[in-house]
């Protein structure tokens, strides 16, 4: 019998958070409890309107036109209260939304299974050469959200960008009919560096997937702390992985791009197969 994953999924759509959206949806073993949205990569009522169209498009969960009642933070501590060790809470977006549930609901670590973001770099940066975005969009909310006392997975940059739909990905993709050709390729395509490179990096997915197959990734356990003051480097989560200190994160390392491919493709061919 399959076992499967509850999850809730915090994001700002956004373009890679509608490919992983689309993802958690087709996956097998992974259930959406909700999806709620952060603002970020654009306004927050673009990001809900825009999680709204997405869900709605790949029929998940039940197709709605508005958002419910109540504020994201509430339904992520009553849902988790409700199911202690049950939901997976996932963040691809700023952590705002998390860190005023923590603010809120101290005992949010006891409850949740496993919590897992896109964000961050042990490495470079990319709004800066010191921050990815999702941190440096609200450096104080990540910086609660590390020093909560649970265990952040943390999908960065490092292992992000390696995750490139590259031109074999996109011609997988044609075949997929309406999921490809409405969401898939055009979402693909408007990512700036698609131009440059013809092969973005689909940051937000590597998140669901290591949710999905966690094998997927190689992770070391870091001391990850986020800079909010400094003028050159706010945002930048300074990752120690020192043996010797306590860690509250365990950090992707490495990504095995193959295997990332090939369970994103079949997930996306079979819930392309369900849309008809
Ligand atoms: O740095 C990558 C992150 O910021 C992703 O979550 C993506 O949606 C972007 O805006
Ligand atoms: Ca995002």
């Amino acid at each position: 019998m399959r076992m499967s994953t509850t999850i809730i999924l915090d994001c700002d759509p956004g373009i890679d958070d509608a490919l992983a959206i689309a993802f958690a949806a087709g996956h097998p073993e992974l259930e959406i409890a909700g999806i709620t949205s952060v603002a970020g990569n654009v306004e927050l009522a673009k990001t809900t309107a825009n999680a709204l169209a997405v869900a709605s498009f790949v029929g998940v969960p039940r197709p709605a036109r508005e958002a419910a009642d109540g504020h994201a933070i509430d339904f992520i501590i009553e849902r988790t209260a409700a199911a202690p060790g049950e939901i997976t809470l996932v963040a691809t977006g700023p952590l705002t939304n998390i860190a005023l549930a923590l603010r809120r609901e101290p005992r949010l670590p006891l409850w949740v299974r496993d919590f897992v973001i896109m964000g961050g770099s042990a490495g470079r940066g990319n709004v800066n050469h010191a921050a990815e975005y999702n941190i440096w969009a609200d450096p104080e909310a990540a910086s609660i959200v590390f020093g909560a006392g649970w265990t952040v997975r943390m999908i960065g940059l490092d292992v992000t960008l390696r995750a490139r739909a590259t031109a074999a990905v996109q011609e997988r993709m044609r075949e997929f009919g309406a999921l490809g050709a409405e969401l898939l390729l055009p979402a693909l395509g408007q990512y700036a560096d698609s131009h440059t490179t013809g092969a973005p990096a689909v940051h937000d997915v590597c998140a669901v997937v290591s949710v999905a197959a966690p094998s997927v990734f190689t992770y070391t356990p870091a001391l990850v702390q986020v800079e909010t003051t400094g003028r050159l480097t706010s945002g930048m989560t300074v990752t120690d992985f020192s043996p010797s200190i306590s860690p509250n994160a365990l950090v992707a390392t490495d990504i095995d791009v193959d295997r990332f491919w090939k369970l994103v493709l079949e997930t996306y061919e079979s819930l392309a197969a369900r849309m008809g």
